[in-house]
């Protein structure tokens, strides 16, 4: 049996409680949806900055009401402590993922991004040692490997950072290693390349790449490719990151006190993404099929390639994907096609 099937099984034998910071945004929102299906109880921490309560309510319409019954929201900032100390309060696991996403969110304000980031970090760091909890997993990034040249990305390797935003990523992971030889705080880094799924949000400035066109190409709006369109990267289905979560939080202690790189394991280029989506949404927008993306310059702070060695996290904490790039563009696209107004 897979060993996050057998994970599963005991966890809804044994139902523990979970923090799940960031809970309205897209990981966190799933990360709610599964936890909750799971028979767990689940403590949500969100400021609606970037998030969303039609994220929580969609998760409402989709478990039933026993489940619901066991989430407790929190409307508060990470970057007040007294928040962090009141939703860590009696929880076993932290699931944080609250911060500001977006490189060039991160360029143009980059104070704005370090409180969220660093200050809201190290308040929940604080806060989930001083409530006694088991472990501690985070959202780290694949921003971290900057400007390192080796492909596939290895944990151990890592370049300069090429934006604020990487820099709060890393100094996430200084700070986790730092409680864990300080004060013997269990933590575990998640290093996420592109993860896209149901609920990213296609909206605004910052939209992630997948979202956006499929937002775009629904709507018969323009899709613009920065660059050449042979800039390539891992992208990785939201379920994968949830198994990552849940396997991460439940391995045991030898696995704690590191990173991990949370990915399909595949280079994808722009190019064939675009044609991947735009397959998909042809069949709901036949005029989809005649669409051709704009090329415009490369963006400030963007890495070229990107491709994640996941053997670290296979043999650590059991991480198996099963979803590749184009089942998870299918899932994607149901849901884009039919939440896209
Ligand atoms: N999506 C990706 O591909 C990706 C890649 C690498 C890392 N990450 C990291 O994963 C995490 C989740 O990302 P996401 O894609 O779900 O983004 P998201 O913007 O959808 O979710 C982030 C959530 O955190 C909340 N939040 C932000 N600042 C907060 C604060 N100060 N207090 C309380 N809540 C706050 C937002 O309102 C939002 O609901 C982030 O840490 C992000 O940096 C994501």
């Amino acid at each position: 049996m897979h060993l996050y099937t057998e994970r599963r099984q005991q966890l809804a034998q044994q139902p523990a409680t979970w923090l799940i910071t960031g809970v309205a945004g897209f990981i966190g929102s799933n990360l709610l949806e599964n936890l909750l299906s799971l028979g767990q109880n689940v403590v949500g921490l969100d400021n609606f900055s970037t998030g969303y309560q039609h994220n929580l309510d969609e998760v409402e319409s989709r478990v039933d009401q026993e489940a619901w019954a066991r989430f407790c929201f929190i409307r508060g900032d990470i970057r007040e402590p007294a928040d962090c100390h009141k939703a860590c309060t009696g929880v076993d696991y932290v699931l944080h993922q609250a911060a500001l996403g977006s490189v060039p969110r991160s360029i143009e304000d980059p104070q704005t991004t370090n409180a969220n980031n660093i200050d809201g970090f190290l308040n929940m760091l604080v806060a989930a040692r001083d409530a006694g909890v088991r472990r501690m997993v985070y959202a780290a990034s694949s921003s971290t490997y900057g400007d390192h040249p080796d492909l596939p990305k290895v944990e151990e390797k890592i370049g300069n950072p090429l934006s604020p935003y990487a820099v709060t990523k890393l100094v996430n992971e200084l700070y986790a290693s730092v409680f864990a030889r300080t004060y013997d705080f269990k933590t575990i880094g998640l290093r996420y390349f592109n993860i896209f799924g149901q609920r990213q949000d296609p909206d605004g400035a910052y939209a992630a790449v997948i979202p956006k066109w499929f937002a775009s190409l629904l709507k018969d709006e323009p899709v613009y490719i920065n660059g050449d369109g042979e800039t390539s990267r891992d992208f990785c289905f939201i379920e994968n990151c949830v198994q990552a979560n849940i396997m991460a939080a439940t391995a045991g202690d030898e696995a704690a006190n590191n990173v991990y790189n949370v990915a399909f394991g595949e280079r994808t280029t722009l190019n064939t993404l675009y044609e991947l989506i735009q397959e998909r949404v042809a069949v709901q927008c036949p005029q989809a099929a005649k669409a051709k993306p704009v090329y415009r310059d490369f963006r400030a702070g963007d890495v070229r390639h990107s491709l994640a060695n996941i053997g670290k996290a296979g043999e650590l904490i059991g991480y198996q994907p099963s979803f590749s790039v184009r089942d998870g563009l299918d899932k994607a696209a149901r849901w884009y096609i039919d939440n896209i107004k």
